[in-house]
């Protein structure tokens, strides 16, 4: 056998592709944690099951499922009842008007948000992704597609704005959303959703008018149950019903029901594209286990049920961003430039750390956003993600801090280090 890696010659494709965004980090935590060190994890988008488990009928219904021998292919795109269960739960919690035709399910928004891409997108087109963002540059690289980022400001709410977006439409196939968004855990409003949706069906009534391409709006709604306080979701087609025809939005139990590992999600959109995708996954075989769809399709239509578990899990994760982002506000009241934009919806919360200037309590200065982030590291334990890693300027003093591993004892004792940290910290 061959040892030598450099026999090796893999597709361009596969040879740009970049990293999921937060696996360095991912590598130290485990270097400290290998050590016998106790590091507080607040970078990663996952929950523990132990704190926020997956509701247990849908557990009890993924078994039974298994134990009845659900056990072959299922209808590709989805089975029958569970595209039904989809449509009346998008239809009961958000108002989306689909039907089974306008659906397919797969193996979580991931492989759909692929196939998405694969079916509306070719190579060198041109697809907006406001950042800051999770993924999508990775689906970009994919499909070889050329991307073209806005960064969206602080001052709002890490969202862009009609005025922003605006010169940017007329160049590109594919624009991206995500709201509630990975990172910044904010939403748009409905009067920037209604403001955005109606200039792209402006800029299509033109495109349409000269039989070229539309411009499609992948819409990423994996949060959109997981919002706080007065913060509602804003859904697109109710506030300007003609970007009907271009937008697909992609969503899933990953997030709102905590289940990460169990895999199953779903797209909805225009049926054209919706048939096409369906004939895509059928090659690709992404779709989630029949014993998942079953139980999913179940669990889906007991909207008491899933009343029931929102609220416990949603109150779950709301105690512990409202605890990080008030210290984090105390802080701030001390004098030191940190800041946070309270908790609007997702398992995120936006802070900004701007500790350039000071010497920490072991005496190293902190000139960088990498000094920033492995001064909370080596001196509290605490580890968070900076902005740069989701495709923001690699200056931005914006961090993310996720709370989905954690215990509501875990952030209490983050809050009580995070005070500890800042108090000693000095100016030059
Ligand atoms: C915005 C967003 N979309 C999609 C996903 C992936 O979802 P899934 O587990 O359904 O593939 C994530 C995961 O972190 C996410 O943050």
């Amino acid at each position: 056998m061959n040892h030598d890696n450099s026999i090796h010659k893999l597709s361009d494709v596969a040879n740009k592709l970049s990293s999921l965004s937060i696996s360095n980090i991912a590598a130290k935590i485990n270097e400290r944690r290998s050590k016998g060190e106790k590091i507080f994890n607040l970078t990663i988008g996952d929950f523990d099951p132990v704190h926020f488990p997956i509701p247990l009928i849908l557990e009890e219904e993924i078994i039974t499922a298994y134990k009845s021998k659900y056990t072959n292919y299922p209808v590709v795109g989805g089975m029958p009842e569970l595209l039904e269960s989809v449509s009346a739960h998008i239809k009961y919690f958000g108002g989306f008007d689909y039907n089974p035709n306008e659906i397919i399910t797969g193996s979580g928004s991931r492989p759909l948000t692929y196939i998405l891409f694969k079916t509306l997108i070719n190579k060198g087109d041109k697809v907006i992704n406001v950042v800051p963002s999770w993924n999508n540059y990775n689906y970009v690289q994919l499909v070889e597609a050329e991307e073209i980022t806005f960064e969206a400001k602080p001052e709002n709410n890490f969202m862009v704005t009609p005025e922003e977006i605006k010169p940017l439409l007329g160049f590109a196939s594919l624009i991206t959303f995500n709201s509630p968004s990975n990172p910044a855990g904010t939403t748009y409003s409905s009067e920037n959703t209604k403001d955005i949706f109606n200039l792209i069906v402006e800029e299509n009534k033109r495109r349409i008018a000269e039989d070229n391409k539309p411009l499609y709006v992948f819409y990423d709604i994996v949060y959109w149950l997981l919002t706080y306080g007065n913060t509602k979701f804003i859904n697109p087609v109710e506030v300007c019903p003609e970007i009907k025809d271009y937008i697909i939005f992609v969503d899933g139990i990953s997030k709102c029901f905590a289940a990460t590992g169990v895999r199953l999600g779903w797209a909805f959109g225009p049926e054209p594209v919706i048939a096409k995708m369906k004939q895509m996954i059928a090659h690709i075989g992404a779709w989630s286990p029949k014993p998942e769809q079953v139980a999913v399709s179940k669990f889906l239509k007991d909207t008491a049920e899933v009343e029931k578990y929102l609220k416990g899990f949603k109150s779950g994760l709301f105690d512990r961003l409202d605890l990080l982002y008030k210290t984090i506000m105390q802080i701030k009241a001390t004098g030191i430039d940190v800041d946070a934009i309270s908790p609007q919806g997702a398992l995120y919360l936006s802070v900004k750390l701007n500790l350039i200037g000071y010497k920490t309590p072991a005496g190293k200065t902190i000139s960088s956003v990498a000094d920033i982030t492995n001064f909370l590291l080596d001196e509290a334990g605490i580890a968070v993600v900076p902005f740069f890693a989701f495709g923001a300027n690699p200056d931005s003093l914006w961090f993310r801090i996720s709370v989905g591993v954690c215990s509501l004892d875990d952030v209490r004792e983050v809050c009580k280090l995070m005070k500890k940290v800042t108090s000693g910290i000095t100016h030059l």
